[in-house]
């Protein structure tokens, strides 16, 4: 065995000592054997193990935990049984409060190390009480095993299907629904698509619930749209389960990792489901973006609302802004709302919901908004603050250039992913921008993704 302090002659399959420094973005433990960086599943930040160094490559490998020697005092035994296989909750062997702390550091450190802020000050991560069955959507993939149709989550950087018995963030009711509609394909002979061989039917089952009244939106992911038994199967699932108010078929014919095809077709129920937050109605579509944590989505949005610090006088611009969720709530308190969206159906959606709320000092619009926003400056449209929320990438440097250009006094920041968000916000701050306040929100307990709000104001 060899000693940690010293960057010995590293050697495949042999045990080393390693100290554990962090977690990184997959959940893997960053140590150290010397100078060189080691990543292993399941060890935790300031644990002390030996470990069976498994892959070398020039800088950093991966190991597998042998021992461990000191253990963390936020370890515990992960609740699921699927832990080890399923790549989704990959902090299950932490506490939450362990877990707040990681999310608390990768904020701090990712935007002190690649936005280059010096001592960032972080507000605490902002929790949730109860984290059982937080998501309101899954996204299941279908698979063959022993000639049976599965569905399951796929194993860890594969994509194997590992079936799926119980999830502990996804309802119990989701499950018992897509295990319907499992035993469906078997019994009407629906194969399940076959990545490899470009072959079989169904792909994926998507569910998604309203956690203001219960109702649920099923949408099968398959390869053709004339297949025979659709119906029935519509039939039954509606019937089994009456709190499903919307089956919607679409077509995803090409050899993608994308899930969604872009043809739609409605097939029992309505287009949409209708769930409630911060005391407006939003209308869903299948192919709109809607936050998975509804009960820390009303937190985020109200922390972002606040940094905004409206008074009724501003124009406001919501960009990425989906179904109109974050500029409908931060209506109430401007002048005028300007919302875009790449996605059409989520505008119509978010035209939707300002009539059935109400609100009329809004506009959104589809497109780019590293597109729009160039066109609402030619218009001569003067925001006082813009709402960024962005896919993971982050946003495109022309965005960011036009809101530079436009001085536009605030930006509030709400990002999925800290390591676009440090690059985006250094691009603003390098450019008059001051980064003014830092809150997490836990969007997604028990997996590394951290959702954050920013306030970035002109100095
Ligand atoms: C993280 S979501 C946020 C949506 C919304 N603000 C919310 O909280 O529900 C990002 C949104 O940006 C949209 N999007 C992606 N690229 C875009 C672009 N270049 N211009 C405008 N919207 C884009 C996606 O379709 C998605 O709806």
């Amino acid at each position: 065995m060899n000693n940690m302090n010293d960057t010995p002659q590293l050697i495949k399959n042999e045990n080393y000592k390693v100290e554990f420094s962090s977690v990184n973005h997959e959940g893997l433990g960053v140590g150290r054997i010397g100078n060189f960086t080691i990543f292993v599943f399941g060890a935790l930040p300031n644990e002390v193990a030996i470990v069976k160094l498994i892959k070398i490559q020039k800088n950093y490998g991966y190991g597998k935990l042998e021992k461990i020697l000191k253990r963390s005092p936020y370890r515990v035994n992960p609740i699921c049984p699927h832990y080890t296989g399923c790549g989704g909750c990959n902090l299950m062997h932490i506490n939450y409060e362990g877990e707040l702390k990681i999310k608390y550091n990768t904020v701090k450190e990712t935007l002190e190390r690649i936005g280059k802020f010096e001592a960032v000050e972080v507000n605490d991560v902002i929790k949730m009480d109860n984290t059982a069955g937080y998501r309101n959507k899954i996204q299941a993939p279908f698979g063959m095993e022993n000639g049976k149709v599965i569905f399951g989550f796929f194993r860890k950087r594969t994509h194997d299907i590992i079936p799926i018995k119980e999830c502990f963030i996804h309802t119990p009711q989701t499950l018992d629904i897509l295990n319907f509609i499992k035993n469906l394909c078997n019994e009407y002979r629906i194969p399940a698509y076959n990545e490899e061989k470009h072959q079989g039917i169904i792909r994926h089952v998507l569910i998604r619930d309203s956690r203001k009244n219960g109702d649920m939106m099923v949408v099968l992911v398959v390869t053709k749209e004339n297949i025979t038994e659709l119906n029935v199967i519509t039939e039954k699932i509606a019937k089994r389960y009456p709190q499903v108010k919307s089956i919607i078929l679409n077509v995803n014919s090409e050899r993608t990792n994308v899930i969604l095809g872009k043809k739609f077709k409605t097939l029992y129920g309505k287009d949409v489901i209708v769930d409630s937050l911060g005391g407006l109605d939003f209308e869903i579509g299948a192919s709109s973006f809607y936050q998975v944590n509804p009960v820390q989505t009303e937190k985020l949005y109200r922390t972002a609302i606040n940094y905004a610090n409206l008074t009724g006088n501003e124009i406001v611009i919501d960009a990425y802004c989906g179904i109109g969720t974050i500029g409908l709530l931060a209506s109430k308190k401007a002048k005028m709302v300007y919302g875009v969206e790449v996605v059409e159906e989520a505008i119509k959606n978010a035209n939707k919901n300002a009539q059935i709320n109400n609100i009329t000092n809004v506009s959104f619009v589809v497109g780019k908004s590293e597109v729009q926003i160039k066109k609402w400056d030619q218009e001569g449209i003067k925001a006082d603050v813009i709402f960024v929320d962005p896919p993971r990438k982050g946003c495109d440097q022309e965005f960011l250039n036009t809101i530079i250009e436009m001085e536009i006094p605030k930006v509030v920041y709400v990002s999925c992913n800290v390591a676009t968000l440090a690059r985006d916000l250094r691009i603003l701050a390098d450019s008059g921008y001051e980064l003014k306040a830092v809150q997490p929100v836990d969007m997604f307990p028990h997996t590394t993704h951290v959702e954050c709000v920013v306030l970035m104001s002109r100095k």
